[in-house]
């Protein structure tokens, strides 16, 4: 819920989504649908005025701040629609920042991890600068990387291939996948483009703070279809 009186918004409505280790969902639906908003309560970003939210048994929603903030810290992986990167810190030290702010050195084995995100996203030669410095894409590619880093249980990634061209964005996508194939990470990725969506495991439709639909893997073309059956009709 947002805001207030008669500028309160009720941005979801009586969701129930189980999430799968090792898979990775998709949440499509038109501007304005509440995706974001999903995004931010399942992450414990944001807070429900009902309802509760379930990490391995513990309930996200009842934990104090501090512990909430460990939690997110430790086992959540961010990809924001704004890429949020500090601005005077470089690619490497926005890359960084999670283990910065845990208080933890990375490990050699996570270097090597870290080296090879920067090789996969095509970062190496842009490590040195800061964020307004790179292009849009180039931004969102560190977000990328940023929150794989850490490899955390689960990685929520709002529209992550928004500012890619399809070859790169086909490249975080695989990513991705790799992470939920070979990691046991759990990814929600939130998406307009069918192409994105159909390397899900799921598929869920929000429309209206609600679920509309809640399909199995599929292919573009029928995701398509069905982002257009709900559409509203001009
Ligand atoms: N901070 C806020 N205060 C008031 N209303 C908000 C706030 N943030 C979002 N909303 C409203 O909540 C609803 C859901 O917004 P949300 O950002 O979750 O949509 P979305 O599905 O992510 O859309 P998009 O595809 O455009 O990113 C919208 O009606 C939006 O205007
Ligand atoms: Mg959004």
């Amino acid at each position: 819920m947002y805001g207030d009186g008669e500028g309160r918004v009720q941005a979801l409505n009586g969701i129930d989504l189980d999430i799968r280790r090792g898979q990775m969902t998709a949440i499509m639906g038109p501007s304005g649908s509440g995706k974001s908003t999903l995004m931010h309560v399942l992450a414990g970003l944001d807070g429900a005025t009902s309802g509760s939210v379930l990490l391995d048994g513990t309930e996200i929603t009842g934990l104090d701040d501090d512990a909430r903030t460990l939690l997110r810290r430790r086992e959540i992986g961010f990809v924001f629609q704004a890429f949020n990167l500090v601005p005077t810190l470089d690619v490497m030290g926005n890359i960084l920042l999670p283990f910065e702010l845990d208080g933890t050195k990375p490990t050699a084995e996570r270097l090597t991890w870290i080296e090879s995100l920067l090789t996969n996203l095509g970062l190496q030669s842009l490590r040195g600068r800061r964020p307004y410095e790179l292009s849009g894409g180039q931004q969102q590619r560190v977000a990328i990387a940023r929150a794989l880093a850490m490899k955390p249980t689960l990685i929520f990634a709002d529209e992550p291939t928004g500012a890619l061209d399809s070859r790169t964005g086909r490249e975080v996508l695989e990513l991705l996948t790799q992470a939920t194939r070979e990691y046991q990470q759990s990814v929600i990725l939130v998406t307009h483009d069918p192409v994105a969506a159909s390397y899900a495991d799921r598929v869920v439709f929000i429309a209206d703070g609600r679920i509309a639909h809640d399909v199995p893997r599929s292919d573009a073309q029928t995701l398509s279809s069905l982002i257009l059956s709900f559409e509203p009709k001009a």
